[in-house]
């Protein structure tokens, strides 16, 4: 069995951030949701991952490297264009010869990891399985029919009027049976060619396609908003620890984890929190469900429920922020200097709630 994570795109859904970063390597409680891929799959027994890119291909190399520092071996598989899922499929046949293998979406966030998934599809031997989650709003995803006998009947691609509330995840798993698939579709209306057809191709020519119904939480982070949830979640399952400094006057809860080399000076931190390595709190408040990514200096500002990336600087900010996604390298400080005023140097698309 091979992996083959998905990880092209230009997550314009999450403008400025993804500017200057592949959305892939947004970390997510301190960590990119694409490492946490790549451990899902490593945790299932698989060695072997291809990882098709697009044009964030150099970034996503020069961090992810190899592979051997999650002991697997990495490929990189270049895709000229964002032209779907399938295509991406197609793409990989040298590198997938004839295995069976796992396609992961680069941006999906899962509870619980894959490796029941993957035993049942090689113990059943099925063609293809997909993973399904009951969602309030299936128009945004693949949707998946199923009959009275919890078997496929049809898959449709964003459909304007869904009939079951059943999503398709992006964590797929196929024998080499889809190869044939991907040459038989035909691009759809978005000009991509895509998955959920090509799995519809091998549910119509008789093919064994079983449907896996997953009960625990799926994010796909698209959106600043799906972010900060997949923070929550993953922040709630992490074990605290503490390994850097905390000193005398400050107050900081059990769930709370404060990583190598950061310090905590009369501070005041809820969890579940992450604090980064070498990043200070100085009389601040950090409260539940915020990722303060390394090097950051945070110093008389109030945050909670936030993302905020590596390198930033917040200061002397008089009012509490919540919600917020920061990127790297960001400045936040109150200004003495008159007028005033707000003074932004702000990137193109951004979004500021101000009081
Ligand atoms: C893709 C698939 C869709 C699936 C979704 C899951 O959508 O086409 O069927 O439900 O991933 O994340 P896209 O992210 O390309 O809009």
């Amino acid at each position: 069995m091979k992996g083959l994570v998905l990880s092209g795109g230009k997550g314009t859904r999450l403008y400025p951030i993804t500017y200057t970063r592949a959305k892939q390597l947004v970390p997510v409680a301190n960590k990119p949701v694409l490492f946490r891929v790549i451990e899902s799959i490593r945790d299932a027994d698989i060695e072997e991952i291809g990882i098709v890119v697009g044009n964030t291909a150099a970034e996503i190399q020069e961090v992810v490297g190899d592979g051997s520092r999650w002991g697997v071996r990495i490929t990189y598989i270049p895709q000229e264009a964002p032209l779907g899922l399938a295509h991406a499929v197609k793409i990989s046949q040298d590198f997938l010869g004839d295995n069976n293998f796992v396609m992961f979406l680069g941006d999906n966030v899962i509870q619980g990891g894959i490796s029941k998934l993957i035993r049942d599809f090689e113990t059943n031997a099925y063609n293809a399985q997909v993973v399904l989650k009951k969602v309030s709003e299936p128009q945004h995803y693949g949707v998946a029919e199923l009959d009275e006998h919890e078997r496929i009947r049809r898959l449709v691609e964003k459909p304007r009027q869904p009939q079951s509330d059943l999503a398709l995840v992006g964590i797929y798993m196929f024998d080499p049976n889809i190869f044939q698939a991907v040459q038989a579709i035909k691009p759809s209306w978005r000009g991509e060619l895509e998955i959920t057809d090509a799995i519809q191709w091998l549910v119509e020519n008789g093919f064994d396609v079983h449907p896996y119904v997953h009960k625990g939480w799926w994010i796909d982070t698209g959106k600043p908003i799906d972010m900060l949830e997949a923070n929550n979640r993953v922040l709630l399952e992490i074990v605290p620890n503490v390994a850097g400094y905390i000193d005398r006057d400050s107050d900081v809860d059990a769930r709370v984890t404060i990583e190598a080399g950061a310090e905590v000076i009369n501070s005041v931190v809820r969890g579940p929190t992450i604090i980064g390595s070498n990043s200070r709190l100085i009389n601040a408040y950090v409260g539940p469900f915020t990722s303060i990514y390394h090097d950051c200096l945070l110093e008389n500002v109030e945050i909670e429920h936030s993302i905020v990336m590596e390198q930033c600087t917040l200061k002397n900010i008089p009012n509490r922020i919540e919600d917020s996604l920061i990127g790297r390298n960001v400045e936040i400080s109150h200004s003495a200097i008159k007028p005033r005023a707000y003074k932004l140097t702000i990137g193109d698309n951004s979004q500021l709630g101000l009081l």
